[in-house]
Formats: C-alpha cells, sequence, structure tokens
C-alpha cells in the first residue's frame, strides 16, 4: 500500500548527545536516561508521540547509550520477579509501550549536530513527514499534548513546523529564533530563522523548542547545509531553505516546557511533576 504522506507516523529522536552538562551522571548513563521522577526523560517523549497518534519510534543513538534500547525491551528476569506484586504497576507504561510500539535505532558516529542526527535518522523515516522530539525539552500540558497540537496543524497546513514560545531577550543565544507573519493566532508563517544569535542580532524572541514536524524534502537540504553555528550542521539552517519556500510556519504551543538539558530546567521540572502527581 503506499504511504499516506498527509499523516506523521513516526517520531525521531536524536539521542546521541554527550550530555556533559549533567557530568558525572552521564559518564555511563545516557542523559535521554535520567529520570524525572521515577521515569527516563526519553520515555516521556514517547509517551508524548504515542498520545499523538505515533506508533513507530525511530531512535538515533550513539556510542554508551546501550540502556535506551534495554530500556525499551523485555526484561524478562525481572518482570518474572515483580509478576502479581504490588510493583507490577510501575512497569505499566513502559510495557505497554514495548508491546505495541515499533522501536528502531541507528547510530550516529560522529557528533556532527542536530541537523546532521536528523540526516543520520533518513534510513529510519524514509520518505514521508515525520515529528521530531528533543527528550530534554519535557513539555507538559492539561489538554492535547504539544505534539498533538502539532500534528493536527499538520493536517491543515502541510509543510513543516516548529514549536516556538517567546523567551527573554538576553536567553536567544540558547535557541533557533524565528520570525515572520501570523496567519492565524498562535501560527506564523516563518520568512526567517537563525541559530542562537545574540540578543542583538535576533529577529524576535520567539524560541524554537525541541518539537518539530518536518517534510521529508528536509533530507536532500540537510545534505547541502554546511557547518553553522558552533561548527555543526544546523536543523535550523536547513529549514530556513523551506522557509524560503514558504514552507515552514511556527505555532506557539499551549502547554509548559522545561529546558530538562540544563541543571535548573530538569530540578524545577522534577518539582512540578512532583507536586502535580502528588495532587
Ligand atoms: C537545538 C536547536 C535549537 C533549538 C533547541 C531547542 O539546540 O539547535 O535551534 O532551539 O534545540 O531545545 P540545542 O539545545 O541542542 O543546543
Amino acid at each position: 500500500m503506499p504511504i499516506d504522506k498527509t499523516k506523521i507516523r513516526k517520531c525521531l529522536f536524536p539521542a546521541a548527545g554527550y550530555g556533559t552538562r549533567f557530568l558525572p551522571a552521564t559518564k555511563a548513563i545516557p542523559k535521554e536516561m535520567l529520570p524525572i521522577l521515577t521515569k527516563p526523560l526519553l520515555q516521556y517523549g514517547v509517551e508524548e508521540a504515542r498520545e499523538a497518534g505515533i506508533s513507530t519510534m525511530a531512535i538515533v543513538t550513539g556510542r554508551g547509550k546501550r540502556a535506551i534500547e534495554d530500556h525499551f525491551d523485555r526484561s524478562y528476569e525481572l518482570e518474572h520477579q515483580i509478576d502479581g506484586t504490588s510493583k507490577e504497576i510501575l512497569m505499566k507504561e513502559i510495557r505497554d509501550i514495548v508491546k505495541n510500539c515499533t522501536i528502531s535505532y541507528t547510530r550516529q558516529v560522529e557528533m556532527k549536530g542536530l541537523g546532521h542526527a536528523i540526516l543520520t535518522g533518513q534510513t529510519l523515516i524514509g520518505d514521508e513527514p515525520f515529528a521530531v522530539v528533543l527528550a530534554d525539552d519535557l513539555c507538559d500540558n492539561n489538554g492535547e499534548s504539544i505534539l498533538t497540537q502539532m500534528v493536527k496543524l499538520f493536517e491543515t497546513y502541510q509543510c513543516s513546523i516548529v514549536a516556538v514560545e517567546e523567551v527573554p531577550l538576553e536567553e536567544t543565544n540558547k535557541y533557533g529564533v524565528v520570525a515572520g507573519e501570523f496567519i492565524a493566532d498562535d501560527v506564523m508563517r516563518v520568512t526567517h530563522m537563525v541559530e542562537k544569535p545574540e540578543s542583538k542580532d535576533a529577529p524576535s524572541n520567539l524560541a524554537i523548542i525541541g518539537r518539530y514536524i518536518l517534510t521529508p524534502d528536509i533530507f536532500d537540504i540537510l545534505k547541502e547545509t554546511k557547518p553553522g553555528k558552533g561548527g555543526e550542521i544546523q536543523i535550523t539552517d536547513a529549514l530556513l531553505e523551506q522557509a524560503k519556500q514558504g514552507k515552514v510556519i511556527a505555532y506557539k504551543f499551549k502547554g509548559k516546557r522545561f529546558d530538562c538539558g540544563s541543571v535548573e530546567g530538569f530540578v524545577q521540572a522534577t518539582n512540578f511533576f512532583y507536586t502535580k502527581n502528588k495532587g
């Protein structure tokens, strides 16, 4: 059967980075496996993708990331031990993922940036639109998840989408920053985007957070994209090529996002989810 290219069926998780900001914790443990309460960051991301109707997960890993594959697999001995005990419930969500999702992996051999990581995932995605979740941006909402909101938006616009939020101007140098024209409430047609500009060069204070919908032509663009900020191949630069053709929208999502790539954001997320789960 031909692929329905109007639907998002796959989600890519770049997970090859070193997580140096969390050393020594990340010396032997992938940063994506650090838990907020009892659940690893990557599992939150996979659950968000599932909520958006996606069941095929494509994970770009690297050296030292084997714990990720073990997490998204059966663990017969452990499961045998806890079956029938009060602990069984703690494994319910991860067992459900393992049972109902297809999860595949490829390795990024050299760390050449987020754009390069996404290009490495082409072999798992193929020629169809897909979502990208950066697991260290942990999102929460009271209604639909951010990825669900974006998947719905894709049904209308059928082009690449970046999730954005307003940040203080002095923080633009931590993000991809977009500018353009609003074409609906919370939806902007992007005309300009820059990776991590200093505030004086930032075209706006709308920062990209780690949720994307990308159309597959991004792969050919990425193959031609020269190293940019930090000498890395940037997804922001590749998206700018699509934006020049009017094919990128930015979406001011409804919800909350924690930068769990920083210790401060990680602690805030921990406190937030602890209070939320208790209440
Ligand atoms: C990446 C992207 C950046 C984006 C950010 C969101 O940066 O390059 O454009 O704003 O993710 O978290 P990183 O945080 O990996 O340096």
